[in-house]
Protein backbone atom coordinates (compact mmCIF):
# COMPACT_ATOMS: atom_id res chain seq x y z
CA UNK A 1 0.00 0.00 0.00
CA UNK A 2 1.52 3.60 -0.89
CA UNK A 3 0.25 6.26 1.16
CA UNK A 4 0.24 9.91 0.37
CA UNK A 5 1.40 12.66 1.74
CA UNK A 6 0.81 16.60 0.54
CA UNK A 7 3.68 18.94 1.41
CA UNK A 8 2.90 22.37 2.05
CA UNK A 9 5.45 24.61 0.60
CA UNK A 10 5.22 28.92 -0.10
CA UNK A 11 8.38 30.84 1.47
CA UNK A 12 12.43 30.33 0.80
CA UNK A 13 13.72 29.08 4.29
CA UNK A 14 10.03 25.99 3.22
CA UNK A 15 12.13 24.84 0.44
CA UNK A 16 15.29 24.71 1.82
CA UNK A 17 14.11 22.82 4.52
CA UNK A 18 11.47 19.94 2.09
CA UNK A 19 14.49 19.03 -0.74
CA UNK A 20 16.20 16.28 2.11
CA UNK A 21 12.98 14.98 3.27
CA UNK A 22 11.37 15.14 -0.36
CA UNK A 23 14.60 13.31 -1.35
CA UNK A 24 14.53 10.46 1.53
CA UNK A 25 10.54 10.22 0.86
CA UNK A 26 11.73 9.28 -3.40
CA UNK A 27 13.90 6.64 -1.85
CA UNK A 28 11.55 5.14 0.38
CA UNK A 29 8.83 2.29 -0.69
CA UNK A 30 5.13 2.65 0.18
CA UNK A 31 5.36 6.56 0.21
CA UNK A 32 4.05 8.94 -2.58
CA UNK A 33 5.02 12.69 -2.33
CA UNK A 34 2.43 15.86 -3.73
CA UNK A 35 4.26 19.56 -3.28
CA UNK A 36 1.61 21.84 -2.83
CA UNK A 37 3.35 26.07 -3.31
CA UNK A 38 0.73 28.37 -1.75
CA UNK A 39 2.74 31.13 -3.99
CA UNK A 40 3.75 32.96 -0.69
CA UNK A 41 6.98 33.82 -2.11
CA UNK A 42 6.92 34.12 -5.79
CA UNK A 43 9.94 36.21 -6.87
CA UNK A 44 12.15 33.94 -9.23
CA UNK A 45 14.95 34.80 -7.11
CA UNK A 46 12.84 34.14 -4.01
CA UNK A 47 11.58 30.56 -5.18
CA UNK A 48 12.40 29.00 -8.50
CA UNK A 49 15.97 29.07 -7.68
CA UNK A 50 16.00 26.94 -5.24
CA UNK A 51 13.83 24.33 -6.45
CA UNK A 52 16.44 24.12 -9.14
CA UNK A 53 19.38 24.33 -7.20
CA UNK A 54 18.18 22.18 -4.93
CA UNK A 55 16.67 19.57 -7.42
CA UNK A 56 12.99 19.97 -5.87
CA UNK A 57 10.28 18.19 -8.40
CA UNK A 58 8.16 21.52 -9.98
CA UNK A 59 5.03 21.45 -7.44
CA UNK A 60 1.86 19.44 -8.34
CA UNK A 61 0.18 22.74 -7.44
CA UNK A 62 0.65 26.25 -7.22
CA UNK A 63 -2.06 28.19 -5.16
CA UNK A 64 -0.77 31.92 -6.32
CA UNK A 65 -1.69 33.11 -2.58
CA UNK A 66 1.53 35.67 -2.44
CA UNK A 67 0.72 39.38 -0.35
CA UNK A 68 -1.54 40.93 1.25
CA UNK A 69 -2.33 40.82 4.78
CA UNK A 70 -1.49 38.14 6.97
CA UNK A 71 -4.93 37.38 7.68
CA UNK A 72 -6.07 37.77 3.92
CA UNK A 73 -2.92 35.43 2.77
CA UNK A 74 -3.56 32.84 5.06
CA UNK A 75 -7.37 32.80 4.74
CA UNK A 76 -6.91 32.30 0.95
CA UNK A 77 -4.63 29.75 1.46
CA UNK A 78 -7.38 28.15 3.52
CA UNK A 79 -10.11 28.50 1.35
CA UNK A 80 -7.42 27.03 -1.62
CA UNK A 81 -6.72 24.05 0.82
CA UNK A 82 -9.70 23.33 1.61
CA UNK A 83 -11.15 21.60 -1.56
CA UNK A 84 -7.73 20.60 -3.06
CA UNK A 85 -7.18 18.37 0.42
CA UNK A 86 -10.55 16.71 -0.62
CA UNK A 87 -10.01 16.02 -3.84
CA UNK A 88 -6.37 14.68 -3.28
CA UNK A 89 -7.35 12.79 -0.06
CA UNK A 90 -3.68 12.44 1.79
CA UNK A 91 -3.08 10.38 3.84
CA UNK A 92 -1.21 13.28 5.95
CA UNK A 93 -0.43 16.57 5.47
CA UNK A 94 3.43 17.57 5.89
CA UNK A 95 4.47 21.61 7.13
CA UNK A 96 7.60 23.19 7.99
CA UNK A 97 8.67 25.89 9.91
CA UNK A 98 6.45 29.21 10.98
CA UNK A 99 5.28 30.81 7.92
CA UNK A 100 1.99 31.62 7.14
CA UNK A 101 2.09 28.56 4.51
CA UNK A 102 2.92 26.63 7.53
CA UNK A 103 -0.06 27.60 9.18
CA UNK A 104 -2.72 27.10 6.76
CA UNK A 105 -1.67 23.71 6.07
CA UNK A 106 -1.95 22.79 9.29
CA UNK A 107 -5.29 24.18 10.54
CA UNK A 108 -6.69 23.25 6.67
CA UNK A 109 -5.67 19.84 7.16
CA UNK A 110 -6.36 19.43 11.43
CA UNK A 111 -10.03 20.74 10.45
CA UNK A 112 -11.09 18.10 7.94
CA UNK A 113 -9.24 15.45 10.60
CA UNK A 114 -6.10 14.60 8.11
CA UNK A 115 -3.14 13.98 10.74
CA UNK A 116 -0.24 16.77 10.66
CA UNK A 117 3.14 16.63 10.32
CA UNK A 118 5.35 19.19 11.78
CA UNK A 119 9.14 19.76 10.79
CA UNK A 120 10.86 22.34 13.08
CA UNK A 121 8.56 22.22 15.56
CA UNK A 122 8.56 23.39 19.64
CA UNK A 123 10.69 26.19 18.85
CA UNK A 124 9.55 29.22 20.84
CA UNK A 125 10.64 33.10 20.99
CA UNK A 126 7.97 34.21 23.72
CA UNK A 127 6.99 36.66 21.61
CA UNK A 128 3.53 36.61 20.63
CA UNK A 129 3.77 39.74 18.50
CA UNK A 130 6.09 37.96 16.01
CA UNK A 131 3.89 36.55 13.23
CA UNK A 132 6.18 33.14 13.23
CA UNK A 133 5.36 32.69 16.81
CA UNK A 134 1.60 32.65 16.50
CA UNK A 135 2.11 30.37 13.33
CA UNK A 136 4.42 27.91 14.81
CA UNK A 137 2.61 27.73 18.54
CA UNK A 138 -0.94 27.54 16.35
CA UNK A 139 0.56 24.72 14.24
CA UNK A 140 2.37 22.33 17.13
CA UNK A 141 -0.97 22.44 18.95
CA UNK A 142 -2.70 20.73 16.06
CA UNK A 143 0.17 18.38 15.34
CA UNK A 144 0.02 14.67 15.53
CA UNK A 145 4.00 14.40 14.52
CA UNK A 146 6.03 17.19 16.17
CA UNK A 147 9.92 16.82 14.33
CA UNK A 148 11.90 19.03 16.93
CA UNK A 149 15.28 19.99 15.99
CA UNK A 150 16.39 20.27 19.50
CA UNK A 151 16.07 19.59 22.73
CA UNK A 152 15.43 22.49 23.61
CA UNK A 153 12.05 22.41 21.20
CA UNK A 154 11.38 19.22 22.92
CA UNK A 155 11.11 20.68 26.50
CA UNK A 156 9.44 23.72 25.31
CA UNK A 157 6.51 21.43 23.86
CA UNK A 158 6.62 19.44 27.19
CA UNK A 159 5.82 22.70 29.05
CA UNK A 160 2.80 23.48 26.76
CA UNK A 161 1.72 19.78 27.57
CA UNK A 162 2.60 18.39 24.21
CA UNK A 163 4.24 15.04 24.44
CA UNK A 164 2.62 12.51 22.26
CA UNK A 165 4.79 12.71 19.02
CA UNK A 166 7.29 14.43 19.60
CA UNK A 167 10.35 13.38 18.21
CA UNK A 168 14.09 15.08 18.78
CA UNK A 169 15.60 14.27 15.08
CA UNK A 170 18.14 17.29 14.21
CA UNK A 171 17.62 19.75 12.18
CA UNK A 172 16.61 19.12 8.70
CA UNK A 173 18.64 22.65 7.45
CA UNK A 174 21.70 20.69 8.45
CA UNK A 175 21.09 18.09 5.90
CA UNK A 176 20.75 21.02 3.36
CA UNK A 177 23.88 22.56 4.48
CA UNK A 178 26.07 19.36 4.40
CA UNK A 179 24.99 18.94 0.33
CA UNK A 180 25.63 22.64 -0.18
CA UNK A 181 29.24 22.52 1.18
CA UNK A 182 29.83 19.52 -1.89
CA UNK A 183 27.80 21.57 -4.51
CA UNK A 184 28.59 25.12 -4.05
CA UNK A 185 32.50 25.23 -5.81
CA UNK A 186 31.30 25.96 -8.53
CA UNK A 187 30.02 29.63 -7.52
CA UNK A 188 31.98 32.97 -8.48
CA UNK A 189 29.58 35.20 -6.54
CA UNK A 190 33.02 36.64 -4.50
CA UNK A 191 34.63 37.59 -7.50
CA UNK A 192 31.39 39.33 -9.16
CA UNK A 193 31.08 41.46 -5.72
CA UNK A 194 35.39 41.82 -5.92
CA UNK A 195 35.50 40.47 -2.86
CA UNK A 196 38.37 38.16 -3.07
CA UNK A 197 41.19 40.06 -1.59
CA UNK A 198 38.67 41.42 1.11
CA UNK A 199 37.31 40.12 4.55
CA UNK A 200 33.50 41.57 4.41
CA UNK A 201 30.10 40.32 6.36
CA UNK A 202 27.21 39.02 4.74
CA UNK A 203 23.69 40.80 6.13
CA UNK A 204 20.25 39.87 5.80
CA UNK A 205 16.88 41.95 6.95
CA UNK A 206 13.48 40.84 6.33
CA UNK A 207 11.83 40.49 9.78
CA UNK A 208 8.17 42.61 10.42
CA UNK A 209 9.73 43.58 13.35
CA UNK A 210 12.50 45.11 11.76
CA UNK A 211 11.12 46.51 8.98
CA UNK A 212 7.62 47.17 9.50
CA UNK A 213 8.05 50.28 12.10
CA UNK A 214 10.38 53.15 10.84
CA UNK A 215 12.50 53.72 14.10
CA UNK A 216 13.55 49.92 14.10
CA UNK A 217 14.56 49.90 10.35
CA UNK A 218 16.63 53.46 11.26
CA UNK A 219 17.48 51.47 13.64
CA UNK A 220 19.34 48.21 11.93
CA UNK A 221 20.11 50.11 8.92
CA UNK A 222 22.18 52.67 11.28
CA UNK A 223 23.90 49.41 12.84
CA UNK A 224 25.03 47.78 9.57
CA UNK A 225 26.47 50.81 8.43
CA UNK A 226 28.35 51.10 10.92
CA UNK A 227 29.74 47.47 10.75
CA UNK A 228 30.56 48.53 7.03
CA UNK A 229 32.36 50.79 8.26
CA UNK A 230 35.12 48.20 9.11
CA UNK A 231 34.80 45.83 6.13
CA UNK A 232 32.52 45.81 3.17
CA UNK A 233 28.74 44.11 4.42
CA UNK A 234 26.96 42.82 1.13
CA UNK A 235 23.35 42.70 1.60
CA UNK A 236 21.19 40.49 -0.48
CA UNK A 237 18.07 42.38 0.12
CA UNK A 238 14.35 40.87 0.64
CA UNK A 239 11.82 42.41 -0.77
CA UNK A 240 10.06 43.53 2.40
CA UNK A 241 12.88 45.54 3.38
CA UNK A 242 13.35 46.75 -0.03
CA UNK A 243 9.69 48.09 -0.32
CA UNK A 244 9.50 49.09 3.92
CA UNK A 245 12.69 51.36 2.95
CA UNK A 246 11.38 53.03 -0.01
CA UNK A 247 8.29 53.50 2.02
CA UNK A 248 9.71 55.31 4.67
CA UNK A 249 12.26 57.19 2.68
CA UNK A 250 15.48 55.11 3.92
CA UNK A 251 18.44 54.43 1.66
CA UNK A 252 21.35 51.85 2.14
CA UNK A 253 24.20 54.07 0.93
CA UNK A 254 27.68 52.57 2.83
CA UNK A 255 26.25 49.25 1.95
CA UNK A 256 26.55 46.50 -1.12
CA UNK A 257 23.36 46.08 -1.96
CA UNK A 258 22.25 43.25 -4.12
CA UNK A 259 19.54 41.00 -5.09
CA UNK A 260 18.24 38.27 -3.45
CA UNK A 261 20.61 35.18 -3.95
CA UNK A 262 19.84 31.39 -4.45
CA UNK A 263 20.52 28.87 -1.72
CA UNK A 264 24.30 28.05 -3.15
CA UNK A 265 25.49 30.97 -3.49
CA UNK A 266 24.24 32.45 -0.23
CA UNK A 267 25.97 29.44 1.48
CA UNK A 268 29.57 29.61 -0.57
CA UNK A 269 29.03 33.49 -0.06
CA UNK A 270 28.54 32.89 3.39
CA UNK A 271 31.69 30.21 3.63
CA UNK A 272 34.18 33.15 2.40
CA UNK A 273 32.85 35.51 4.90
CA UNK A 274 34.26 37.13 8.62
CA UNK A 275 30.21 37.04 9.55
CA UNK A 276 27.23 36.71 9.32
CA UNK A 277 24.68 39.37 10.71
CA UNK A 278 20.54 38.80 10.06
CA UNK A 279 17.75 38.27 11.79
CA UNK A 280 16.48 35.45 9.98
CA UNK A 281 16.24 32.02 11.80
CA UNK A 282 18.11 30.24 9.18
CA UNK A 283 20.84 31.77 8.82
CA UNK A 284 22.18 31.61 12.13
CA UNK A 285 22.72 28.06 11.76
CA UNK A 286 23.73 28.30 8.79
CA UNK A 287 26.05 30.48 9.97
CA UNK A 288 27.01 28.04 12.37
CA UNK A 289 27.32 25.26 9.64
CA UNK A 290 29.57 27.22 8.03
CA UNK A 291 31.41 27.55 10.76
CA UNK A 292 31.33 31.43 10.64
CA UNK A 293 30.68 33.51 14.06
CA UNK A 294 26.89 35.48 13.77
CA UNK A 295 25.14 38.33 15.03
CA UNK A 296 21.56 38.13 15.36
CA UNK A 297 19.94 41.46 14.55
CA UNK A 298 17.01 40.95 17.19
CA UNK A 299 16.13 40.69 21.04
CA UNK A 300 16.02 37.07 20.99
CA UNK A 301 16.58 33.55 19.64
CA UNK A 302 14.83 30.70 18.94
CA UNK A 303 18.18 29.14 18.26
CA UNK A 304 19.56 29.32 21.43
CA UNK A 305 22.07 26.64 21.50
CA UNK A 306 24.76 28.49 18.88
CA UNK A 307 24.65 31.60 21.62
CA UNK A 308 25.38 29.38 24.39
CA UNK A 309 28.50 27.66 22.16
CA UNK A 310 29.63 30.83 21.20
CA UNK A 311 28.85 31.22 17.44
CA UNK A 312 26.53 33.78 17.73
CA UNK A 313 25.11 36.59 20.22
CA UNK A 314 22.35 39.23 19.98
CA UNK A 315 23.09 42.73 18.40
CA UNK A 316 22.94 44.32 21.56
CA UNK A 317 24.58 42.14 23.92
CA UNK A 318 28.23 41.62 24.74
CA UNK A 319 30.49 39.99 22.39
CA UNK A 320 31.18 36.24 21.22
CA UNK A 321 32.78 33.71 23.15
CA UNK A 322 36.52 33.11 22.25
CA UNK A 323 35.54 29.79 22.67
CA UNK A 324 33.66 28.17 19.87
CA UNK A 325 31.87 24.75 20.73
CA UNK A 326 30.86 22.21 18.12
CA UNK A 327 26.90 21.44 18.70
CA UNK A 328 26.14 18.31 18.52
CA UNK A 329 22.27 17.57 18.69
CA UNK A 330 21.54 19.53 15.10
CA UNK A 331 22.43 15.79 14.45
CA UNK A 332 24.71 14.65 11.77
CA UNK A 333 23.01 15.39 8.55
CA UNK A 334 20.62 12.32 9.00
CA UNK A 335 17.52 14.41 10.09
CA UNK A 336 14.96 13.42 6.79
CA UNK A 337 15.85 10.29 6.94
CA UNK A 338 14.49 9.98 10.76
CA UNK A 339 11.74 12.04 9.46
CA UNK A 340 10.81 9.61 6.82
CA UNK A 341 10.56 6.67 9.12
CA UNK A 342 8.88 8.08 11.64
CA UNK A 343 6.37 9.22 9.02
CA UNK A 344 6.30 5.65 7.78
CA UNK A 345 5.49 4.03 11.13
CA UNK A 346 3.38 6.51 12.17
CA UNK A 347 1.05 5.95 8.64
CA UNK A 348 1.61 1.87 9.37
CA UNK A 349 -0.09 1.97 13.09
CA UNK A 350 -3.08 4.59 11.58
CA UNK A 351 -3.56 1.90 9.02
C1 LIG B 1 8.03 35.12 5.35
C2 LIG B 1 7.77 34.46 6.70
C3 LIG B 1 9.04 34.49 7.54
C4 LIG B 1 10.21 33.92 6.77
C5 LIG B 1 10.36 34.68 5.47
C6 LIG B 1 11.51 34.17 4.66
C7 LIG B 1 5.47 34.73 7.52
C8 LIG B 1 4.61 35.38 8.52
N1 LIG B 1 6.75 35.13 7.46
O1 LIG B 1 8.27 36.50 5.58
O2 LIG B 1 8.84 33.70 8.69
O3 LIG B 1 11.39 34.07 7.55
O4 LIG B 1 9.14 34.51 4.73
O5 LIG B 1 11.80 35.04 3.61
O6 LIG B 1 5.01 33.86 6.80
N2 LIG B 1 7.34 39.62 -1.68
C9 LIG B 1 7.73 39.84 -2.98
N3 LIG B 1 8.23 38.78 -3.68
C10 LIG B 1 8.35 37.54 -3.14
C11 LIG B 1 7.99 37.35 -1.79
C12 LIG B 1 7.47 38.41 -1.07
O7 LIG B 1 7.63 40.93 -3.52
O8 LIG B 1 8.80 36.62 -3.83
C13 LIG B 1 6.76 40.74 -0.92
C14 LIG B 1 5.30 40.38 -0.59
O9 LIG B 1 4.43 40.75 -1.59
C15 LIG B 1 5.10 41.12 0.69
C16 LIG B 1 6.48 41.14 1.33
O10 LIG B 1 7.42 40.86 0.32
O11 LIG B 1 4.69 42.42 0.46
C17 LIG B 1 6.59 40.17 2.46
O12 LIG B 1 6.32 38.83 2.04
P1 LIG B 1 5.60 37.78 3.03
O13 LIG B 1 5.54 36.46 2.36
O14 LIG B 1 4.36 38.36 3.56
O15 LIG B 1 6.56 37.67 4.29
P2 LIG B 1 8.14 37.58 4.41
O16 LIG B 1 8.63 38.85 4.96
O17 LIG B 1 8.79 37.07 3.18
Amino acid sequence: MTCKILTIVGARPQFVKAAPVGHAIKKMDGLQEVLVHTGQHYDTAMSEVFFEELGIAAPAYNLGVGGGGHGEMTGRMLMALEPLMAEEKPDAVLVYGDTNSTLAGALTAAKIHIPVFHVEAGLRSFRMTMPEEINRRMTDHVANLLFCPTKRAVNNLKREGIEKGVLFVGDVMYDSALLAAKTDAGSDIVERLDLQTTAYEVATVHRAENTDNPQALTEVLSFLKERALNMPVVLPLHPRTRNAAAKHGQTFDGLMVIDPLGYLEMAHLIRGSAGVLTDSGGLQKEAYFHRVPCITLRDETEWVETIDNGWNRLWKSPKNYEEKRDISEYGTGNSADKIVKAMIGFLNDVA
